[in-house]
């Protein structure tokens, strides 16, 4: 079953609909926004960049995406997976927005685990790096990509039946607002020893802080369904993993230089990963 394309996007000047024809969308107050040769659309207003090169870095970017291919997350993708294929059902349409996609990887493993069922599929990779989303379109073309904030999300209200945040920045508001009634946000955070050697090694007095808070998004319409551990032991990873795990977290900018080196010596290790999965659902409708 293939991916479907957007068929509406919401203007990020006016939030007018914005309609495609050929390689423009549109909208009735004439704001264009060309389709990249990449095939992802930038709706990312200048007045709205907080720096010329929002989001993760080119390298970054790249570091994250070889260390993923290496499969050393796969129990978080499988565990993702599972639980968006149990909230659909037996659906037989979809939306499923990534928001703060990254390359992709997280969002193309629940489609690949979906695509398997008879399902009309419409999968969206939203992220503020150019470069994310570039290389997201690169792993599968057929999502469709946009560069924007989760802050103004251009898709329209109620469009989508998953919102997915993964290690992200979440704006509980707009996720709310573009979900279809009975719709769920699935969030993945990282847990109190997630990356624990790695961690060990940059930081003299290494801080075990719960997942992120989610109560400011729970309210009488909105309940947290699910909540599940995923805590696995890598295989060793190599030198170069360890350097791309190092380049493609905040760590590696918020190491002092002596954390920094003593990163840089890692090698022929395995790590843990410690990971809450969590997904809140519009309860009352
Ligand atoms: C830690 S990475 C996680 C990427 C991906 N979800 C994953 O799990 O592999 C966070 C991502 O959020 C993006 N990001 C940061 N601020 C954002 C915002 N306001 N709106 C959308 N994406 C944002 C970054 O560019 C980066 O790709």
């Amino acid at each position: 079953m293939p991916l479907l394309p957007l068929t509406q996007l919401v203007c990020p000047l006016d939030q007018k609909v914005l309609l495609q024809t050929g390689n423009t969308w549109r909208c009735e107050n004439n704001h264009c926004f060309d389709i990249a040769k990449q095939g992802h659309v930038n709706l990312l207003p200048v007045q709205n960049k907080k720096s010329k090169d929002p989001g993760d870095s080119k390298e970054m970017i790249a570091a994250r995406r070889d260390f993923l291919n290496s499969g050393v997350y796969n129990p978080i993708a499988e565990a993702l997976a599972n639980t968006v294929n149990a909230l659909c059902g037996d659906q037989d349409q979809l939306a499923i927005l990534d928001a703060g996609c990254g390359e992709g990887y997280y969002l193309n493993s629940v489609c690949d685990a979906l695509l398997t069922k008879d399902i009309q599929l419409q999968a969206t990779g939203l992220d503020i790096s150019k470069w994310a989303v570039r290389s997201c379109k690169i792993r599968n073309p057929k999502l469709n990509g946009l560069v924007a904030s989760n802050r103004q999300i251009p898709l329209p209200d109620q469009s989508q039946d998953i919102v997915l945040c993964t290690f992200g920045f979440p704006v509980y508001s707009e996720f709310k607002r573009v979900l279809k009634p009975g719709g769920h946000i699935v969030m993945a955070d990282p847990g109190t020893e997630h990356l624990i050697e790695l961690r060990s090694a940059i930081y003299d007095d290494v801080r075990r802080s719960p997942p992120a808070d989610i109560s400011p998004a729970l309210d009488d319409n909105w309940q947290l369904s699910v909540s599940q551990k995923v805590q696995f032991t890598s295989p060793v990873i190599n030198a170069m993993q360890c350097e791309q795990l190092l380049v493609m977290t905040p760590h590696l900018y918020r190491a002092s230089k002596e954390g920094r080196d003593r990163a840089a010596q890692l090698h022929d290790i395995t790590i843990t990963g410690d990971v809450l999965i969590r997904v809140i659902s519009q309860s009352n409708c």
